[in-house]
């Protein structure tokens, strides 16, 4: 089970930030150029949105199986476990938040400019967040 969900956790983080990359460039793109928002530009967001809320599901369950996750909480003085088990779940679920108000923003809103500011704004912090907590001396 853990291997399992570890790998597909390890895995699906390159399509997550793949389809985050992709709306977010395609946004600020959009606002750039001052382009008229359309379904394609939806839909591009709503990929982005779907890889990260696949990703959060996946990370919780992976928080509760995995001997880095929930199991480790209380070794702060070991960086890596620190990060595993503290900082990497609460930022990417603090960016998953911004990055799901974002989106909901965007449904209020009537105006192209508007809407490809807000993605901007949302998905972008959402992505520099998860970045920034990323184990990458595991990962790659
Ligand atoms: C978009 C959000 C996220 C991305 C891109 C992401 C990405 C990653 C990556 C690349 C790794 C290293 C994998 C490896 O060692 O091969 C990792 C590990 C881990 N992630 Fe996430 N993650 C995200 C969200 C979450 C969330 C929300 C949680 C928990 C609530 C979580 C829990 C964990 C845990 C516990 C590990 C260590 C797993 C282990 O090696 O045993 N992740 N994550």
């Amino acid at each position: 089970m853990y291997g399992f969900i570890q790998k597909f956790h390890s895995g699906w983080a390159y399509l997550a930030l793949l389809l985050l990359v992709v709306a977010v460039v395609n946004s600020l793109v959009g606002l750039a150029g001052k382009k008229e928002f359309t379904a394609k530009d939806r839909k591009i967001a709503l990929f982005g949105l779907i890889g990260a809320h696949t990703q959060l599901l996946i990370g919780l369950i992976l928080y509760f199986v995995s001997p880095l996750g929930m199991a480790s909480l209380g070794q702060m003085a070991d960086k890596t476990l620190r990060l595993t088990s503290l900082e990497h779940p609460l930022i990417n679920i603090i960016a998953i938040t911004l990055i799901t108000i974002g989106w909901s923003k965007h449904k209020k809103l009537t105006a192209s400019e508007s809407k490809f500011k807000t993605f901007t704004i949302f998905y972008g912090l959402g992505l520099v967040l998860i970045l920034s907590r990323i184990p990458w001396s595991m990962w790659l």
